[in-house]
């Protein structure tokens, strides 16, 4: 197996006060040892605690954004542009989370505008893709998944910046995590659509990450897999079991 190293992200989502995300810091992320050279943490709070955690998070961690808006700095009340991460010194954008595309909207072409801007300025970009509980049933995973990453092929020029995190649906915040099986075959179709759409070595060196219901329980014998190069975990990213999941993909 190609040697890509680990990356385990947490999307604290629309969560927390300062208060919580200082006591999480202080007592969860920064005691946690772990061999940072062999694997690379990633932390999303929301926009107004970013900078907040940037003054107290140990270096080992990396910070990433969970959105950008698809416009550039201007008279777009509201949003907040990719280069405004840049300024405050964040290398990472989550973009296309499956909230962003459900709750808010965001179309497949959205997700690749945002994604073509952040991977302009040099952002680090994790693009999550995943097929919702009726297209599992209905058998279309594969075209789905593949669907969302036929968008943004011709969106980025350097793929060393990307990750890719599959994300299903049905088992975002819902204890329903998807089975290795499950998982694997999913991970394994997006490592082939990379082959056969960008190539060979960027589908050996590219991470793809799962998300979706991940906890201390069962980050191992997904993180066994062939094709599982980490995480992106939301609930579990806000409790003491975050350090365990570290520890454990150590
Ligand atoms: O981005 C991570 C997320 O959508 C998974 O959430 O709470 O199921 O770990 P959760």
């Amino acid at each position: 197996q190609p040697m890509r190293k680990l990356i385990i992200g947490a999307n604290w989502k629309s969560n927390g006060t300062i208060q919580s995300i200082r006591s999480l810091v202080q007592t969860v992320l920064n005691p946690a040892i772990i061999d940072y050279k062999n694997t690379e943490v990633v932390i999303a709070p929301m926009y107004i605690h970013l900078p907040i955690v940037k003054d107290i998070l140990k270096s080992d961690f990396h910070l990433g954004a969970q959105n950008c808006s698809l416009t550039g700095p201007g008279a777009y009340t509201g949003e907040v542009a990719a280069e405004h991460l840049k300024d405050l010194g964040i290398p990472w954008v989550i973009l296309g989370h499956s909230e962003r595309r459900h709750i808010y909207g965001e179309s497949d072409a959205v997700i690749a505008e945002k994604v073509k801007r952040a991977g302009a300025l040099g952002l680090k970009t994790i693009i999550c893709v995943g097929e919702n509980l009726d297209e599992r049933v209905a058998g279309t995973t594969t075209e789905v998944v593949s669907r969302q990453l036929d968008a943004i092929k011709y969106s980025l020029s350097d793929w060393n910046n990307v990750v890719i995190a599959y994300e299903p649906v049905w088992a975002i915040g819902t204890g329903k995590t998807a089975t290795p099986e499950q998982a694997q075959e999913v991970h394994g179709s997006i490592r082939l659509w990379i082959g056969s759409n960008i190539g060979r070595l960027v589908a050996n060196s590219t991470r793809v990450i799962y998300g979706g219901s991940v906890t201390d329980e069962n980050c191992k014998e997904l993180l066994v897999l062939d094709d599982i190069d980490g995480f992106l975990v939301g609930g579990a990213s806000l409790k003491p079991a975050f350090k365990t999941i570290l520890e454990i993909c150590d």
